[in-house]
């Protein structure tokens, strides 16, 4: 997809889209349409049920008297309601609707509500988000009918009085949509191809060119670093487990202390000796969406030359049945120096995330240590596909995740930690359990990673299981299986408030 930014002019091919406030008032661009219509726009209100409600759509084909093939006025809602992801998702399914109409180009002329939070230009690299993040497919294993899953959508023109400031703002955005894109390419690539030795190739590639120093730990590095707990993870599977370690140094303060993210990068989750059932199988080549958001984000940050020192590290396994497979049982001894009885061979996301928080940590002495997995389908139960769980030590911390989650629209509900709910870890044999009790699933979970935090570290964990992958409706704004869901809200959280 073909995507501009231009000062307003008459609208040639293709479709013109103009906007109504709440109330139905056509704005300025919404009138210049009308008038050249000779008043299409204002006669088809009149016989319509459109209010200019948010989400409300109306659509004239083949225009009298303008080379438009369609005019769609479309809804803005309240003004003070209006925000980026209105904005985007306002782009993003219009963009759907047109492509499954056949329509090849678009033209967005919307100006920025009076009352709203987005200036001009700002509106219109978030229609610009909107329009790229919708435009993404993938389709690389189709050998056949490829047509009829790419976008019929070719050019996107988003008209705006704010050319230069739309610019600058997009400049920005579109390394968040790139980063995007690859933590979907990452979800949706399946578990054969994508093993962890590919995905850390992967990583320092697209990386390293964008001036991201990428180290690679095999298993002999993690070995002798004592991480019992990861390498007992990967032990049944034929894949060599890797943990990555990406270092962008952005800041103006070059030995300014990084903050630091930490990804679940399970390749295949078949849960191991306690082997999942056929249909919970499904989907566990997604258990990497933590990694694949921290790889997404590194790249977003890097891309925009954020002032900022950040790592991400992911630990990268495929948890397998195997006679050399870790057993339900078993006891392994952290990098912590915390031994681990691991009663469910299929609660391993938090035996990977307790060691990459401990290198995290002790190699880094981060500002924070945030991490994201796809760790528990109890936070499906509760939650659903809209909000993630968040879990924190820190309510400084909790706060702006959840402000920075609310603003790019992936909002988080937080979770409870306390001690009554630690003490269902308690082992009979070891330092603790690797399951807590039937209840409480996804706080138990958390409250695991929580004893792999030293010296009071501002910490916080996202639990991304409802929220990474999509297997029904699809979000107008992801049209995809993975959603990349976690890069857009850590990139907000750096914006405001960790760069120098
Ligand atoms: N990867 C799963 C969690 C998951 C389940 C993600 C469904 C997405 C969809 C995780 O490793 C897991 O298996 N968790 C177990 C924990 C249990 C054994 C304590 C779970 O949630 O059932
Ligand atoms: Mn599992
Ligand atoms: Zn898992």
């Amino acid at each position: 997809m073909q995507l501009s930014f231009a000062a307003p002019q008459s609208v040639d091919a293709g479709a013109w889209i103009v906007a109504a406030l709440e109330g139905g008032t056509l704005t300025a661009a919404a009138q210049k349409a009308d008038k050249a219509s000779g008043g299409a726009l204002s006669r088809a209100l009149k016989v319509s049920r459109f209010t200019g409600k948010s989400g409300q759509v109306l659509e004239i084909l083949a225009p009298a008297g303008i080379k438009a093939s369609r005019i769609v006025l479309v809804g803005l809602g309240k003004a003070a309601d209006f925000d980026g992801p209105k904005a985007e998702h306002l782009s993003a399914s219009i963009n759907g609707r047109l492509s499954s109409a056949g329509e090849t180009a678009a033209t967005y002329e919307i100006e920025a509500p009076k009352g709203s939070k987005l200036k001009p230009g700002e509106l219109a690299a978030h229609l610009a988000l909107g329009a790229r993040l919708r435009s993404y497919s993938f389709n690389k294993y189709r050998t056949k009918n490829l047509d009829e899953y790419e976008s019929k959508l070719k050019t996107v023109t988003i008209a705006t009085g704010a050319q230069a400031d739309a610019k600058k703002h997009w400049a920005l955005l579109e390394g968040v949509a790139n980063g995007i894109a690859t933590a979907r390419d990452l979800m949706n690539e399946p578990p054969n191809v994508l093993h962890p030795e590919e995905f850390a190739r992967r990583v320092k590639a697209l990386l390293t060119k964008l001036g991201v120093k990428v180290d690679i730990l095999g298993e002999a590095d993690m070995k002798k670093l004592g991480m019992g707990s990861l390498l007992g993870v990967g032990q049944g599977s034929d894949c060599e487990s890797q943990l990555v370690v990406m270092h962008w140094n952005g800041a103006r303060k070059k030995s300014d202390t990084p903050v630091a993210f930490v990804g679940k990068g399970v390749c295949f989750d078949s849960g191991g000796l306690s082997l999942k059932t056929g249909a919970g199988m499904m989907g566990m080549k997604g258990d990497m969406g933590g990694a694949a958001a921290v790889v997404g984000t590194m790249q977003a940050l890097a891309s925009r030359k954020a002032k900022v020192n950040a790592v991400g590290v992911i630990g990268l396994v495929e948890n397998m049945p195997d006679s050399k497979a870790q057993r339900p049982d078993d006891v392994v001894k952290s990098m912590s120096g915390q031994t681990i009885e691991v009663l469910n061979t299929d609660a391993e996301g938090r035996l990977v995330l307790a060691d990459a928080l401990t290198y995290t940590q002790r190699k880094f002495k981060p500002k924070f240590v945030i991490d994201l997995a796809t760790l528990t389908g109890a936070i499906i139960m509760a939650l659903g596909p809209e909000h993630a769980g968040l879990f924190s030590n820190d309510d400084k911390l909790a706060g702006r995740i959840s402000q920075a989650g609310k603003a790019v629209g992936e909002p988080v509900w937080r979770m409870p930690l306390s001690p009554n709910y630690d003490k269902l870890l308690r082992s009979k044999i070891a330092d603790m359990k690797n399951v807590g009790g039937p209840s409480a699933g996804s706080i138990t979970a958390a409250q695991f990673l929580q004893r792999f935090i030293e010296d009071k570290t501002p910490w916080a964990h996202l639990d991304i299981a409802g929220v990474a992958y999509q297997d029904g409706e699809q979000k107008a704004h992801a049209p995809s299986w993975g959603v990349g869901w976690g890069v857009r809200t850590l990139n907000e959280l750096v914006t405001e408030h960790y760069e120098d």
